[in-house]
């Protein structure tokens, strides 16, 4: 699938929950965000039949996303059902890694191919404080686990304040070169203001490449995180939301003012 400004789409960002077991101060605010109701979250069956339809259309990358993809019950099951669906050549997960240890081999199993984590400091209090009560042991034994269960490459997110330099992410890039993992840092963005940059060591953020859409736990297809576009995959047959995704996909991103990372997905 090419794009009016003739960018292939061929990836897939889904999801599946908008619920997280952290807290993450630049994600979600402390108390009072409005969960969607249990009705409203796309069922396995949904996501799985959506996918079919959007590989169907070129997409051969996915991405599972939350929220904290690991908190919807059942996880297993559906990276299962999303791995079984044939064409897909790179399926992999963005997590937390709170609940990893737990997952890692199981999802490889049911094939998962590879993961992204996130861990914006190695200081125990520093990680405490931005995940507002995360442990972050359960952090260092998910990223241990998941090596161990051949998730690779292992990467790391790292959310930045300003620059690579600050102590928190030089402290990941120490612990990243002696695990050998892949560190990618994110300069904190403000959807709502416009504030997006692209991402040291990824692909995300540069629209003039951007290969994405994006499926919200609600089942509303994004053209473009920093657009408050989207197609209700709920009203209108499958076909025709990639189709209008694709079509209206705009050149660049400008904000966003209806969505936060923690129901888009990150
Ligand atoms: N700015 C940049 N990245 C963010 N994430 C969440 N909120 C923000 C933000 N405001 C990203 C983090 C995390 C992923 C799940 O979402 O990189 O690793
Ligand atoms: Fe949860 Fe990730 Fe948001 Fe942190 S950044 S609150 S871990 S979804």
């Amino acid at each position: 699938m090419y794009d009016r400004f003739n960018r292939k789409v061929n990836y897939l960002r889904i999801s599946v929950t908008d619920r997280c077991n952290l807290r993450c101060s630049y994600c979600m605010p402390a108390e009072g965000i409005k969960l969607l109701r249990h009705e409203d979250i796309l069922t396995f069956d949904e996501i799985a039949a959506f996918t079919e339809t959007a590989v169907k259309y070129g997409v051969e990358k996915v991405r599972i996303t939350g929220g904290e993809p690991l908190v919807r019950k059942g996880i297993v099951n559906l990276v299962g059902m999303i791995a079984g669906i044939s064409g897909i050549k790179d399926l992999s997960m963005t997590t937390n890694g709170v609940l990893l240890k737990g997952y890692a081999a199981n999802l490889k199993d049911a094939g998962l191919q590879r993961i992204n984590i996130s861990l914006d400091t190695t200081d125990p209090e520093n990680y405490a404080r931005i995940t507002r009560g995360g442990n972050i042991n359960e952090v260092f034994e998910g990223i241990e686990a998941a090596r161990i269960a051949g998730l690779v490459p292992v990467k790391i997110n790292c959310v930045i304040e300003k620059s690579e330099e600050e102590p928190d992410a030089k402290m990941v890039d120490r612990f990243c070169r002696e695990n050998g993992l892949e560190v990618r840092y994110i300069l904190r963005m403000d959807l709502a203001n416009g504030y997006f940059s692209t991402v040291v060591g990824g692909s995300g953020g540069d629209c003039q490449s951007c290969n994405r859409l994006r499926l919200t736990a609600s089942g509303k297809l994004k053209p473009c995180l920093f657009n408050d576009l989207e197609f209700d995959i709920r009203k209108m047959p499958y076909d025709e939301a990639i189709e209008k995704a694709v079509g209206h996909k705009p050149e660049s991103g400008s904000s966003n003012i209806t969505g936060n990372f923690y129901n888009i997905g990150g």
